[in-house]
């Protein structure tokens, strides 16, 4: 057992549970869903997590109400024929010895038509901050319903056998709009005084606990916002927490960050400082009597969560996306192998990166996340005939295939043509505030090293050298490289970039890799929308150049949406005194600067600058594998993976890696 962590394995009682530590793999909508109903993917991917050693796991919500509904992934709600589906879920998640809850949720005004076809509910009719649309003002009959709704959705759930349910009021969702004078102006038994704007919370934890009983656990979820000051503050949070409490209510509270008026720090990326539920959490301690109190938002790592509670600032934490990352992150932290855990990036690009486009979630560095029913977990099982593996490329698709195979059991060696491991990877964690990636590059080197992989440095392979190995398989992982043209997308007639012979125009990859020598001026064109193109623009920008970035785009960090990031980088950019020309393209480059043409107008202007740097699409290095088809015909296999089969971002490199270490 960890002495690194005493707190964190120490059990603890909730409503006559024993949970055996303190880690919690917080409520999050994995979006798995088909037809409504649980799949083998969650069972599979909530087994990997119980097996992993957390102690509770707070599942998926499920909307309490048509209104509610919000993703296409979503549970059916008031439909008892979840009630068996469910009970697969519960039946895995117990039988490895945690706790297993489910969300309820509504988000009240801010729902999504798209998928519900549901006028958005709300306690005044305020505006939807999550699209465009407005909301209805419920009536007494339809709050009935409402309460129904919530209660309903508990019976299912004790009936399927979860533990007990958490009721979300988090995020400015429907009771905390009803909690909050800011959205709630009702004049009826539902607003104006304290008692009135909690009396729907109440009502539903009351009614919940008489029938599913008294041995069943009813969580709340509620969240910090600082920032905006017609939210609660936590003054008027911990009345509200403690009303709840003082009445037994509630078995414990669990505190996150953000809401629909700043979405970006509801799963804050690498942008953000971590441990940011813990100020509410530290602040309900003091109120609390009876309920525990869980602290989340970017705790991150069984470190930072044994100091929360060594510091008395929650009884438990809740760890989400590192648990994402890295299932087994409790068992490993108990056993004092807190090292091999694999770190979550805070990235959210595959995470809420796919759920916010409505597919089932994945994990950037973990690519068996939703796959856990296909690939047998995040574990690997032995193979029955150990191969001669050589891996060619020391990027993320090789590492993971190196690590995978060499997990297997095959003997791998990895050819890597520089002096170090992780290829283009390595660069973007240059980048400001990305050293998260650096950290993951050490993890494969560990884990390369405790298996054993032989590692060629500085090794070069032509397609003569990798036969001459006489491996059994060969995996070329050789990446891609800039195409050196300056060809955009956006202006298609142009094969290169007028002006590009005169010099001075480099690649992402040079200025991050420090070939490229800038002057003051800088500008940036970015194609990708992605941190390749925009998180180099920090970096100079950082470095105290003047940075005008231009994308085709419409704005700046377009594909950085997704995973809600855009916004807090843009405003970094703009802090800096980054300029953004979006739907625009650079026609030509001279000695005065950049060429930039207007999109929408073809206006033509010109930007001074020192140097240009291009961010455009790469092109593959598949040559050796083309040399080595040849060459070996058909006698080894040869598998392409990774930017070398395809230029793409860094996970769909280690997903080839993955898949291919498993089927060698
Ligand atoms: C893909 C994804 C979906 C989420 N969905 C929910 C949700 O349905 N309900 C909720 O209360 N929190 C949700 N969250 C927020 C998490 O519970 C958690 O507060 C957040 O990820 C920050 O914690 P972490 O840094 O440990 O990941 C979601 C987070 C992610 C990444």
């Amino acid at each position: 057992m960890s002495t690194a962590h005493p707190r964190l394995f120490t059990p603890v009682d909730l409503r006559g549970r024993t949970l055996r530590n303190r880690i919690v793999f917080g409520a999050h909508t994995a979006n798995m869903a088909e037809d409504g109903l649980p799949t083998e993917r969650h069972v599979a991917y909530y087994r990997e997590r119980a097996m992993g050693g957390a102690a509770m796991l707070v599942i998926e919500p499920v909307p309490v109400h048509a209104a509610a509904v919000l993703t296409r992934g979503n549970f059916r709600h008031s439909d008892d024929g979840v009630i068996p589906h469910f009970r697969k879920v519960t039946d895995a998640v117990h039988e490895h010895g945690a706790v297993i809850l489910q969300q309820l949720y509504h988000v009240g005004q801010h729902g999504d038509a798209d998928n519900s076809y549901h006028p958005n509910w709300s306690p005044s009719g305020g505006p939807s901050y999550h699209d465009s649309d407005g909301s209805h003002a419920m009536t007494e009959v339809e709050i009935e319903e409402t309460i129904d709704g919530y209660v309903q959705a508990a019976r299912r759930c004790h009936a399927a056998g979860f533990d007990g349910v958490e009721v979300w009021a988090a995020y400015h969702s429907l009771l905390d709009q009803f909690w909050t004078p800011w959205s709630n102006s009702r004049d009826d038994r539902w607003g104006g005084s304290l008692d009135n704007r909690t009396r729907l919370s109440r009502e539903i934890c009351r009614r919940i606990r008489a029938v599913c009983g008294e041995d069943f656990i009813v969580g709340l979820s509620v969240s910090d916002e600082p920032d905006f000051d017609v939210m609660l503050q936590t003054e008027s949070m911990s009345e509200i927490v403690e009303l709840h409490d003082r009445d037994a209510l509630i078995d414990y509270v669990s505190c996150g960050s953000g809401g629909y008026l700043d979405f970006y720090k509801l799963m804050p990326t690498f942008l953000y400082p971590e441990k940011l539920g813990v100020q509410l959490s530290q602040n309900l301690k003091a109120v609390v009597r009876h309920a525990l109190v869980t602290a989340e938002s970017h705790i991150r790592t069984p470190d930072n969560a044994e100091a929360v509670l060594a510091a008395g600032e929650a009884d438990l934490v809740s760890i989400v996306r590192g648990q994402i990352a890295d299932p087994h992150l409790a068992n490993k932290a108990a056993e004092g192998r807190a090292e091999d855990i694999r770190g979550c990036l805070s990235c959210n690009q595959m995470c809420w990166g796919r759920r916010s486009r409505d597919y089932w979630i994945s994990c950037v560095v973990n690519p068996s996340v939703g796959r856990e029913w296909e690939w047998g977990g995040d574990r690997f099982t032995p193979t029955a005939a150990p191969k001669k593996v050589l891996v060619v490329g020391g990027g993320p698709a090789g590492l993971e295939a190196a690590r995978a195979a060499a997990e297997r059991g095959h003997a791998v060696t990895l050819a890597e043509a520089t002096d170090r491991l992780g290829g283009a990877f390595r660069l973007a964690g240059l980048q400001p505030r990305r050293a998260q990636i650096l950290d993951l590059i050490d993890w494969y080197e560990r884990q390369l090293a405790r298996l054993q992989v032989r590692i060629l440095y500085n090794t070069y392979l032509e397609a003569e050298d990798a036969r001459a190995f006489g491996a059994d398989a060969v995996v070329v992982a050789t990446g891609s490289l800039p195409t050196g043209t300056g060809f955009q997308k956006a202006l298609p007639h142009l094969s290169a970039l007028p002006g590009i012979e005169r010099g001075h125009v480099w690649s992402a990859e040079e200025v991050m890799g420090r070939a490229a020598r800038l002057g003051d001026r800088v500008v940036v064109v970015d194609e990708g929308g992605n941190w390749r193109g925009c998180g180099t623009a920090w970096k100079l920008a950082e470095d105290g150049r003047q940075v005008t970035l231009v994308t085709p785009d419409p704005l700046v960090g377009k594909e950085l949406q997704r995973t809600a990031a855009d916004f807090p980088l843009r405003k970094r950019l703009a802090e800096l005194g980054a300029t953004f020309l979006v739907e625009s393209a650079v026609c030509a480059w001279s000695a005065e600067g950049a060429t930039v043409v207007s999109l929408l107008t073809g206006a033509e202007t010109l930007v001074p600058a020192d140097d240009l740097v291009i961010a455009t699409a790469n092109a593959a290095e598949d040559d050796l594998a083309r040399d080595l088809a040849r060459d070996l015909d058909g006698e080894v296999p040869v598998h392409l993976i990774g930017d070398a089969a395809a230029p793409r971002q860094a996970p769909y490199a280690i997903h080839d890696g993955r898949k291919v270490g498993l089927a060698l």
